[in-house]
């Protein structure tokens, strides 16, 4: 079993955010490599390990990642550069046919801050309370603040939903693959680690193999890959449209579950088809300890439900071995208030997810699961999207499956778009030391 290095690998990786968290993504462009490599050599002090992670620095989580054109900015030789794979060195917006970024969503209309040349380093700080977030944004401000050569793009501010329940009405941040030989995160009951290699650059992987990371190996071990995507929530229409398929409360909670495939609670269709059944999804092992192989024709959960395309379990043709090379790590929070209970009409507010998805590799986890399971049917034979991040405005499709007649749910509105997104490399820490300490000799 593959052992992990707790105090270099950042802890983001490793270990999840408490129920209750203020956070804020600062993002920063580097005009200088000098300044650049100060920011890092400053900032190594405050970055939360795997091992700190119970007991932080003066109280807040520190993390930080690197785009493509951040490493390039930062001095990092060519051959290291080019030993980086083609997506992460691409860029997301490069991407966007393949993630079905098109229409409201496509890159020229993202937010400009997310621009790929201008974009090149994200510091990530979370916090239990606003005082000590403040006090750390303080410290992180102060690193780049008596700097030239270092302008801050935005502060996206993020946060822990206030009721337990995010913007679209459900509990989140459920299911998240157990990593093998990670003892600060064991494994639920009955849950089968997945390899390390699946999210640390430089072990085993699902395949048996030590992929290729970035070289040399201090710069790519220990190290991972996000894809950070600021997706706003069409929360009115989602809850418009429940309203206007469904006649009494009860009808418009179990639509939303079956576009889900969970319960508001957490509790999967899986275990509870008819109704939500808050205690199941009290309990951890309970709540994410199901399989879809005794609902073949998706009748407890729909075959297109959101939950069962981006992690179809046992439920292809393929054996459960092909899911596991894609899986990901999900660190998503949100951000904006939430839209007044019962409001039906939008208020203008920007309100949303910060999707953060991590692991080893873009192309075969992220962008798989986005592009093949999330965006096109015809893995489960339906030529539909995922009804939640699907952007077939007015066009969409959703099926569910019913005995004798099918239901199909037509003119679907896309409920989310996306405003912007990168992939980021969250490096060891011995790497952001390397690359600090480039130019010195
Ligand atoms: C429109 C934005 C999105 C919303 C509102 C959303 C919401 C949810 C909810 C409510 C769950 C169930 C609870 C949980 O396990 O956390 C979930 C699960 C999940 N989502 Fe999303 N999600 C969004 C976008 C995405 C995207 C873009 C991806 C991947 C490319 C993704 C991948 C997953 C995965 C892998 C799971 C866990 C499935 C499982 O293991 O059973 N989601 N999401």
């Amino acid at each position: 079993m593959a052992s992990l290095d707790y105090d270099d690998i950042q802890g983001i990786l490793l270990q999840e955010r408490p129920e209750k968290y203020v956070g804020m993504y600062l993002l920063l462009q580097i005009d200088d490599s000098e300044s650049g490599r100060s920011v890092l050599k400053k900032l190594l002090p405050e970055i939360t390990s795997a091992n700190r992670w119970e007991k932080p620095s003066d109280g807040a989580w520190v993390n930080g990642a690197l785009t493509y054109k951040g490493l390039e900015k930062l001095g990092v030789p060519k051959e290291s550069l080019e030993s980086f794979p083609a997506e992460f060195r691409e860029g997301m917006s490069s991407r966007a046919e393949k993630l079905g970024d098109f229409n409201e969503s496509a890159p020229e209309n993202w937010e400009d801050y997310f621009e790929e040349e201008r974009l090149h380093l994200a510091i990530a700080i979370f916090s239990p309370d606003e005082e000590r977030l403040k006090e750390a944004l303080d410290r992180a401000r102060k690193v780049y603040d008596e700097l030239d050569g270092i302008t801050l793009l935005y502060e996206l501010r993020v946060s822990s939903p206030e009721n337990g329940l995010s913007h679209m009405g459900f509990t989140e941040g459920i299911s998240n693959p157990a990593i093998e030989g990670n003892e600060l995160h064991p494994p639920l009951k009955g849950e089968t680690p997945l390899k390390a290699g699946e999210f640390i650059i430089g072990k085993e992987n699902e395949k048996g193999n030590i992929e290729e990371g970035p070289t040399p190996n201090i710069l790519g071990n220990n190290g991972s890959y996000m894809a950070l995507r600021k997706i706003h929530l069409r929360v009115a229409a989602f809850r418009s449209y429940l309203h206007e398929k469904g006649e009494t409360d009860e009808e418009r909670e179990l639509l939303a579950a079956k576009m889900v495939g969970r319960w508001p609670s957490g509790t999967p269709l899986s275990l509870s088809p008819d109704k939500d059944d808050p205690k199941l999804a009290l309990d951890e092992n309970v709540r994410n300890d199901f399989l879809y192989k005794d609902d073949p024709k998706g009748l407890k959960c729909p075959l297109s439900s959101h939950v069962r395309r981006a992690n179809p379990r046992d439920s292809l043709e393929d054996s459960i071995a092909d899911v596991n090379i894609h899986r990901l790590l999900r660190r998503s929070t949100m951000y904006g208030p939430l839209l007044p209970e019962g409001e039906l009409a939008d208020d203008g507010t920007d309100r949303g997810l910060i999707f953060a998805g991590i692991c080893t590799s873009l192309s075969r986890q992220y962008e798989f699961i986005k592009s093949t399971w999330l965006n096109d049917g015809n893995f489960i034979e339906l030529s539909e999207e995922d009804p939640i991040t699907g952007n077939k405005a007015g066009e969409g499709m959703y099926t569910i499956p019913e005995e004798p007649f099918r239901k199909r749910m037509h003119g679907l509105p896309a409920f989310s778009v996306t405003k912007g997104g990168t992939y980021f490399f969250i490096p060891s820490i011995s790497a952001l030391k390397w690359i600090s300490e480039l130019g010195e000799n």
